[in-house]
C-alpha cells in the first residue's frame, strides 16, 4: 500500500495523474468510479483535461461502485445520475459506456449477478477510484461485509444514513435503507486501487485501513492484501497516521 499525503488539492491532482497515464497508454481501459465527496475534485479536474489538454474517454468503460435501490428512475441523487452529472457528461463516454447497479430491478439476485458479469466481459476493472466511510466502509461494504462478498444488496448502517443525508437535504429519513454494491471480493479483483480520503472525520478509518489489523469490522482494512492500491489523503485524514 502506498500512502502519500498533501493538499486536498493535490489528492485529486494525483489521482488524475494516475487516470490520465492510464487512457493514454490504453485508451480503452476500465475504469471504477465512486460517488460520494470525496471524487468531486478528481471529477472536476478530470473534466478539465478533457476540455483543455484532449484526454479523452471515448473508448474507456467505466462501472459505479454502488447504486440505492427504490429511489425513481429521475431523482437527481441515484448514483447513475450522480456520476453523469459530475463526470460523464462532462467528457466524451461513448453512449452506454457507464455502467450501475439496477437499482430498480424486480428480481435483485439477478441484476447483481449480471452485474458481476458485465464487469468480467469487459476483461475487469484497470483502475478503481475508491472513497471511504467514516465507519471504514467501501463503496456500501459496511463493517462486517464478508472479505470475499461480491455485489448484492446491503442494508446502510444508521450511521452511512446520517452521513449521507446532506445529499437528501438534511433529512437521513429520505436516504434508502437498500443499496446494491459491489462486494470486496469484486472490488479487491480491480488491478489498480486508488483511495482518496480528506478531512478530518476520515482519519479513523484511514487509519484503521492502514495501520489496523484486517478486519471486516473495518471492510477498508481488506486492501492491506492487494498488490497495488494508492492511498491518496490531506493532512486531516492523515492525522492518525
Ligand atoms: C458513500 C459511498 C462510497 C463513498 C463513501 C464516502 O456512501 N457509497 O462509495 O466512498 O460513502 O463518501 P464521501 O466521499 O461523500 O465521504
Amino acid at each position: 500500500m502506498e500512502v502519500v499525503i498533501g493538499s486536498a488539492a493535490q489528492v485529486a491532482r494525483w489521482a488524475a495523474d494516475a487516470v490520465e497515464a492510464l487512457l493514454r497508454a490504453r485508451p480503452d481501459a476500465v475504469l471504477g468510479l465512486a460517488t460520494g465527496s470525496s471524487p468531486l475534485a478528481l471529477y472536476d479536474e478530470l473534466a478539465r483535461r478533457h476540455a483543455e489538454a484532449g484526454l479523452s474517454f471515448a473508448r474507456a468503460r467505466a462501472f459505479l461502485l454502488d447504486e440505492y435501490v427504490g429511489l425513481s428512475p429521475e431523482h437527481p441523487e441515484r448514483y447513475r445520475a450522480v456520476i453523469e452529472r459530475e463526470l460523464a457528461s462532462r467528457v466524451d463516454f461513448a453512449e452506454g459506456a457507464v455502467h450501475a447497479p439496477d437499482g430498480g430491478a424486480a428480481d435483485i439476485a439477478a441484476a447483481c449477478a449480471a452485474y458481476e458479469a458485465a464487469i468480467r466481459e469487459a476483461g475487469g476493472v484497470d483502475l478503481q477510484i475508491l472513497g471511504i466511510g467514516t465507519d471504514g466502509h467501501l463503496a456500501f461494504n459496511e463493517p462486517g461485509s464478508s472479505l470475499a462478498s461480491r455485489t448484492r444488496i446491503k442494508t446502510l448502517t444508521e450511521q452511512t444514513r446520517q452521513d449521507n443525508a446532506r445529499f437528501f437535504d438534511g433529512d437521513a429519513d429520505a436516504v434508502p435503507r437498500h443499496v446494491l454494491t459491489q462486494g470486496l471480493g469484486t472490488i479487491m479483483e480491480a488491478r489498480h486501487l486508488v483511495l482518496l480520503a480528506t478531512g478530518r472525520a476520515k482519519a479513523e478509518a484511514v487509519h484503521r485501513m492502514v495501520e489496523g489489523g484486517v478486519s471486516a469490522m473495518w471492510p477498508a482494512s481488506v486492501l492491506q492484501l492487494h498488490p497495488h492500491v494508492t492511498v491518496l489523503l490531506d493532512d486531516a485524514a492523515a492525522s492518525r497516521l
